[in-house]
């Protein structure tokens, strides 16, 4: 049987692996500026922002749920998740970032609304699979910019555009209702380096 404790858990552990990544695309965002790949710079530094919109999320599920507050502080641990950081290349940054991102959609979040869902934690369930979601467009923004970067083309500057409500990001220009969460283009903001 699904109890509470499980889902509180579950929304603490996506918390920590939210902030990690958060922490982790920043640094990474400063590498690959390092190494002049300004395109790639700009994507790391919005999904680092986009992560931070699912802590955020997240935690206000939690509160909700418990009914208490929570210092993020205490959930996260954040020396620890400083150190756990490797900065590497910018082409292996973004294959250990494809690897993060793909954990959390096919598997993490799965499971976490899996459980959710079984006790009808509808604002665990909703975080999870807005998250979930956004996860598998950073993905496959990651290994568009893997291929673009081992092809050796020049990487053209384009807008970067982020969702605050749910984290999805999107090239180009801002879709006129987001195709995550289905909120208007006003909430879309654009993200500069
Ligand atoms: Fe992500
Ligand atoms: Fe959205």
């Amino acid at each position: 049987m699904i109890k509470i404790n499980i889902i509180i858990e579950n929304l603490k552990e996506g918390i920590r692996g939210e902030y990690t990544a958060k922490r982790k695309y920043a640094l990474f965002s400063e590498k690959a500026l390092k190494e002049n790949h300004l395109m790639i710079a700009k994507l790391f530094k919005t999904v680092s922002l986009a992560e931070e919109i699912h802590v955020k999320n997240h935690l206000r599920a939690l509160e909700k749920i418990t009914n208490k507050k929570f210092n993020i502080n205490h959930i996260v641990g954040s020396d620890e998740s400083e150190l756990s950081i490797k900065v590497s290349s910018t082409r292996d940054n973004l294959k250990d970032a494809i690897a993060g991102e793909t954990y959390e959609f096919k598997k993490m979040y799965k499971s976490f609304i899996k459980n959710a869902k079984k006790k009808d934690f509808y604002l665990a369930e909703f975080s999870f699979d807005l998250a979930r979601k956004a996860e598998k467009v950073h993905g496959e923004l990651f290994m568009k910019y893997l291929e673009l970067l081992d092809s050796g083309q020049t990487i053209d500057e384009i807008e970067i555009f982020l969702c605050k409500i749910c984290g999805n990001v999107e090239l180009n220009q801002a879709p006129l209702k987001c195709p995550n969460c289905d909120h208007d283009q006003q909430f879309f903001e654009e993200i500069f380096l």
